[in-house]
């Protein structure tokens, strides 16, 4: 990462200035680059071409007649990362504090459409003092422009934005409605409206730092995907991300070289702590499956009881969802279902393949969870499992119990292969609970209560905590060991390369939103 950041800190010598020296110098105090810097930095050396460089604002009012700057705050354009097309926009913060006028907004909905129609990626460096003041309306009006072509491009090419710099009102929705959203930490900030009214109308003293920094979105709101250390870091993990990603939804992504070769892991073996009821980290078993050192995580401090991020599997991406052991046992509560549901339809929608790892005791209980509604959102991701037509295989580590059995991902919910390690446990609950239920009767007979729910804990572990039953049943296509597993998983996924799902014809489904 060094190396990148003193490579690409090179190509800064090339960077044309914006709106003036001095505000640019403004910025760079600040800690943060300019657009064209940063436009020069994420895309290949040469590659960029400017589109709109000579348009201005057409407002008379406020005296902006004589306040007119080319490329009227944003610069557009279009040029490759590591040799693929994209599309991109860079709001500049030297220019009316990166504000949106009507002509900005026209800049960006132009791009947008080319990007659309060649089927390219865009990515939207945001760094904005919001609606152009001064321009009332038309400024809204633009932004809507920009929220209605997010929409219609959503699910059809990659929208990626990075936030670098202010993003306030509702200026946050067009990065809301965009697959990915990075914020750089300590120079960027979202909300729908700042501090100050936050004061006036709830008497809530807060900082633009707490209300809505990189912090806040990561941990709190999960508004925010990735978070970046400065503006270099945003940018290699938008490169990052891309190399994940295909151009649109009607390519694959692009495979690096690999060649196959003895592909046990026999650090697998070792994860798995003796007692079943002891916690482990899931991301030994995500690195031990996949090639190395290829795991991005996505939402990584937000929800952290499930996993989900982007791997390669002898060379090809794929999508991972793994319930976390070392957090709340891995348990599917309301936050991590609407995390995971999401990452679900991203994957699904951009032709990657799904890895899922279970190890869920179930869905949390309580109060909190039930009136914040786990039904409906442990409803989204059994939706968007069930929905997804991609390549999917399960993995059960150790439990899959109850209703979240079937929603992680089960062959009865559409996934392609299911394979357990000997280590799974597969029921409808944990052999205390089970037993406590259905002999509770002969217990309460019993002249030693203890020692017969023991007993009959033993006999219903004995015939329930095991992937056997689910194997008898075919509900389990195969147990594997662990130092297998790897060498299962690339078979199977390329087995599955070229799966073709025809779903029933609709305008589009409903899912519990
Ligand atoms: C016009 C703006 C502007 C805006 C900033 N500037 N925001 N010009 N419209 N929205 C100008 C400033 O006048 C200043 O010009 C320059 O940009 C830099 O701004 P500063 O305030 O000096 O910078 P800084 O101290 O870093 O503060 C940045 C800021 C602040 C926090 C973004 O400028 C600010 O609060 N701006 C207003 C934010 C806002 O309320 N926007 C509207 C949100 S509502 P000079 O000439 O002095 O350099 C909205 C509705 C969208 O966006 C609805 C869509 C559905």
């Amino acid at each position: 990462m060094e190396e990148e950041i003193k490579r690409l800190k090179v190509k800064l010598d090339s960077a044309m200035l914006g709106g003036g020296e001095d505000k640019i110098a403004k910025q760079h105090q600040k800690g943060k680059l300019s657009a064209r810097e940063r436009i020069n930095l994420l895309l290949d050396e040469k590659s960029f071409e400017e589109i709109g460089g000579l348009v201005t604002h057409r407002t008379k009012d406020f005296g902006m007649e004589d306040q007119k700057f080319y490329g009227d705050g944003v610069i557009t354009g279009y040029g490759t990362i590591d040799g693929r097309l994209i599309y991109i926009f860079a709001q500049d913060f030297t220019v009316f504090g990166g504000s949106l006028s009507e002509t900005h907004a026209e800049k960006i909905c132009k791009i947008m459409d080319l990007a659309m129609k060649t089927g390219a990626p865009i990515i939207g460096l945001n760094d904005s003092g919001g609606a152009r003041i001064q321009e009332g309306v038309r400024s809204l009006g633009g932004y809507a422009d920009i929220f209605y072509r997010n929409v219609q491009a959503s699910g059809v090419i990659p929208q990626i934005s990075a936030i670098m710099g202010p993003c306030a009102g509702g200026a946050v929705y067009s990065p809301a409605i965009t697959d990915f959203t990075i914020m750089v930490e300590g120079s960027s900030y979202m909300f729908v409206t700042g501090p100050n009214v936050v004061a006036t109308v709830t008497n809530e003293q807060v900082s633009a730092e707490q209300l809505g920094g990189a912090s806040a979105h990561s941990t709190k709101s999960g508004v925010t995907h990735l978070t970046a250390q400065n503006d270099l870091d945003c940018i290699l993990k938008i490169k990052k991300l891309l190399s994940y990603l295909p151009q649109n939804c009607e390519e694959k992504t692009i495979v690096m070289p690999y060649e196959i070769e003895e592909e046990y892991r026999e650090e697998l073996a070792n994860i798995l702590p003796d007692a079943s009821n002891k916690p482990y980290d899931m991301k030994e078993i995500i690195y031990g499956i996949t090639d190395r050192d290829t795991f991005m995580e996505v939402h990584e401090k937000y929800a952290d009881n499930i996993i989900v991020g982007f791997a390669r599997l002898a060379g090809r991406s794929i999508g991972i969802i793994a319930n976390q052991p070392f957090s709340l046992a891995g348990v599917l509560d309301v936050d991590c279902s609407k995390k995971a549901s999401r990452f679900v339809r991203t994957c699904d929608c951009f032709n990657i393949p799904m890895l899922v790892l279970v190890d869920v005791p179930g869905f949390l209980p309580g109060t909190d969870q039930e009136w914040n509604g786990i039904i409906l959102n442990g409803a989204k991701l059994l939706y968007a499992f069930s929905e997804a037509t991609v390549p999917r295989i399960s993995v059960i580590i150790r439990k899959a119990y109850g209703g979240a059995y079937d929603v992680m991902n089960s062959k009865h919910i559409g996934a392609d292969f299911n394979f357990a390690w000997p280590t799974a446990e597969i029921a409808v609950m944990g052999a205390k609970g089970a037993s406590e239920i259905i002999f509770k009767k002969e217990i309460a007979q019993s002249h030693d209560p203890i020692v017969k729910l023991k007993e009959k804990e033993n006999e219903y572990a004995a015939l329930f905590a095991n992937p056997y039953s689910a194997a008898d049943r075919g509900f389990i296509d195969e147990i594997i060991v662990p130092k297998d597993t790897r060498r299962k998983l690339i078979k199977a996924f390329s087995a599955l390369e070229h799966k073709v799902v025809n779903s029933p014809r609709k305008k589009h489904g409903n899912i519990p939103l």
